[in-house]
């Protein structure tokens, strides 16, 4: 099982950034680095990810995957499960997974999570980096319709150390799984059995150039998201947003 090595950082321009250099300079498998406050956090889709001192949890995983190099999409979908894990564990919450992975409470984003690869002299590594709004000055005011805080939700600020032990072990373990005979297929299982996300959920899809409404029907082996259209055409959604449709009573649809 991995063994995480604790960096910590009072500031830092981004966990993924920093975990990114240590793993081109030969860092091992498992090195964490955790910081107070990120100057230049990131989010998926080059979005920027608020980072205020001592309000979130900002931490970034060096991993080198014994994994065939199309399963690694699913690392992140893994982590989603570890974060879930530890939330519960850490603070008793209840959350879903919106698809790939954010994980959501009461319907808002409470943590977002961004993997990215990069070749280094012992070969390619994946950093996974994760952001979890622990306190309400993470979330920014202009998001606050649609992110929310641990704070927020239930009524305390957690202890960051208690939630990164937890959020550590979890991810140890389930990282293992991954990895183990059949943990690719038992991995896609259970982020179905986590996300309200997964099956008959008529959602948007946003891509970069256009967009398209239908209704989810599970993943592909390499976590991509089923997409049955409108027309009734399945389309393999890899890269994008989704946001949950309702239907109205007079039939228009709606964001939730
Ligand atoms: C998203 O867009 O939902 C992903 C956000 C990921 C944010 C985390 S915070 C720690 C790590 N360092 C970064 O710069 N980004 C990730």
């Amino acid at each position: 099982m991995i063994q995480s090595t604790i960096l910590r950082f009072d500031s830092i321009d981004s966990t993924n950034l920093e975990a990114i250099r240590q793993a081109r300079a030969c860092a091992p498998e498992g090195l964490c680095v955790v910081a107070r406050e990120q100057t230049a956090g990131r989010g998926r889709l080059d979005r920027s990810w608020h980072s205020p001192k001592d309000a979130g949890l900002y931490l970034s995983i060096v991993l080198r995957p014994s994994l065939a190099k199309e399963s690694w999409p699913l690392l992140p979908l893994m982590t989603g499960l570890a974060v879930g894990n530890a939330l519960s564990k850490s603070c008793g919450l209840r959350t879903d997974i919106k698809w790939p992975n954010d994980i959501l409470a009461d319907g808002r984003k409470l943590c977002g999570i961004l993997a990215e690869t990069t070749e280094t002299n012992n070969g390619l590594a994946a950093v996974v980096g994760i952001g979890i709004n622990l306190a309400r000055e993470a979330v920014p005011p202009e998001l606050s319709d649609t992110a929310t805080s641990i704070e927020s939700v239930t009524g305390a600020k957690p202890d960051l150390e208690v939630v990164l032990a937890e959020l550590l072990k979890a991810f140890a373990e389930r990282y293992e799984n991954l990895q183990s005979k059949d943990g690719c297929e038992h991995l896609i299982r259970e982020w179905c059995a986590n996300s309200s996300y997964a099956y008959d959920r008529r959602v948007r899809v946003s891509l970069q150039s256009d967009s398209f409404t239908g209704v989810t029907r599970g993943l592909e082996s390499d976590g991509a998201l089923r997409v049955e259209t409108d027309e009734g055409r399945i389309r393999i959604v890899r890269a994008g947003d989704v946001t949950a449709l309702r239907a109205q009573n007079d039939g228009s649809i709606h964001a939730e």
